[in-house]
């Protein structure tokens, strides 16, 4: 069993030339979904909310093929040779169990051939108040990603330190070339604390809308509430 365990550390803040993409900045049908995922007299409907969570995996998968790298391959049809351009980049998909499950599987929809990883990781909270917490990281299932492009998956960007944690511990199996993190609501500090955190030349962020703060015990607010129970019940 692997124990990674986060300890808060001082951050140096640095000017960053990270992409970051906030999709609500723009209006499209995504707008609509994470409109449902949020609306708390829609949100319970617990198989509407993983289908809507999935779909946002979907189009941030599309969205992300437009910034891969591509070949020109000819395929042949019932009447001639056609040349088509499809992605040369070998993808792994990685996600934090389990409120990214749904999410996975959106963006797995899309990238059909890319190889998968899991990672857990949960808060383990010093008091009944849950209003600290370390995080702890048990269990990955990955392939080799030396080379690869990896996507890093999570519905929620609360703090960043999980997503971090999960990337420390994925470069166990290799050094990617290239870094998506998918999320569907950050909040604003998250996206901070990646922009230092990860490596600025080959990291991209992509989120479908950035929210502005967290609350005591480090759930995004606005936001959506507690992503994994809205997906699969409540846990004990
Ligand atoms: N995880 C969630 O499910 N929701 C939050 O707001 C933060 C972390």
């Amino acid at each position: 069993m692997i124990t990674f365990v986060f300890r808060k550390k001082i951050d140096h803040y640095r000017i960053s030339s990270m992409k970051v993409t906030n999709f609500s900045e723009t209006n499209s049908l995504l707008n609509s979904f994470v409109r449902e995922i949020r609306d708390v007299t829609i949100q319970k409907e617990r198989f509407r909310f993983r289908r809507n969570i999935e779909r946002l995996g979907e189009i941030m998968a599309y969205e992300i093929s437009k910034e891969l790298r591509y070949k020109t391959i000819q395929v042949t049809t019932p009447l001639d040779v056609a040349e088509v351009s499809v992605p040369d980049e070998e993808i792994v998909i990685a996600t934090i169990l389990r409120a990214g499950l749904p999410y996975h599987h959106g963006v797995l929809n899309y990238f059909d051939g890319a190889e998968n990883a899991f990672v857990s990781a949960y808060r383990k909270y010093k008091e009944t108040g849950h209003k600290t917490f370390d995080i702890h990281i048990e269990y990955i299932a990955s392939p080799s990603i030396e080379g690869k492009t990896l996507i890093l998956t999570d519905p929620m960007l609360a703090t960043g330190s999980s997503m971090e944690l999960t990337y420390r511990a994925l470069l166990t199996k290799g050094t990617p070339s290239h870094i998506h993190i998918a999320t569907i609501i950050a909040s604003q500090q998250a996206i901070d604390y990646c922009i230092r955190n990860f490596p600025e030349e080959k990291t991209s962020i992509w989120a479908a809308a950035i929210d502005p703060e967290l609350n005591d015990s480090s759930y995004i607010v606005p936001g959506i509430g507690d992503a994994g129970d809205l997906a699969y019940g409540q846990k004990d």
